[in-house]
Parts: structure tokens; C-alpha cells; sequence
């Protein structure tokens, strides 16, 4: 299977919020929309102490958020 998982290159000690809903338009971060449909869904911050290239998770189901951890491989679909 294909991992869903969105490939980006983050900057040390930036923060970033990991859409944990899955209704944001700008996967994989949060772009408010959890606001209007998901009441009690926040995202999650994430801040690398380094800069690195990393693969964020877009199924949702991932037990290491927002780091993908390959879980996708095992939900029905
Ligand atoms: S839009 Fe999903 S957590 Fe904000």
C-alpha cells in the first residue's frame, strides 16, 4: 500500500500544528476548520529541535502523532 503520509521538510525549533481531525484543507496541518465541525478536536504541536525531512500522518490512525508510524497499512478502506 501507498503511504498517505505528507513528506515535509520542518525547521528547527518552528512550531507546527498537526491537523488531527482530518477536515483541514492543508494536510497536514491544521487550518481551523476542526473549529466549525469537531467540537473538543485540537491540533497537536509539534516542534523539531532539528531541521529535518519527515513524513506527517494523514490517516489519522497513527500512535506516534503527527509522525507517521505506518498504521494506515492496517485500516480497512
Ligand atoms: S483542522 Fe483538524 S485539528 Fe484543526
Amino acid at each position: 500500500m501507498k503511504s498517505p503520509a505528507i513528506k515535509v521538510t520542518v525547521k528547527k525549533d518552528k512550531s507546527y500544528y498537526w491537523c488531527s481531525c482530518g477536515l483541514s484543507k492543508s494536510q497536514p496541518f491544521c487550518d481551523g476548520s476542526h473549529k466549525d465541525y469537531e467540537k473538543g478536536r485540537k491540533p497537536i504541536h509539534y516542534m523539531s529541535p532539528q531541521d529535518k525531512f519527515m513524513s506527517f500522518c494523514t490517516c489519522k490512525k497513527t500512535e506516534h502523532a503527527p509522525i507517521c508510524d505506518g498504521n494506515h497499512g492496517h485500516i480497512d478502506r
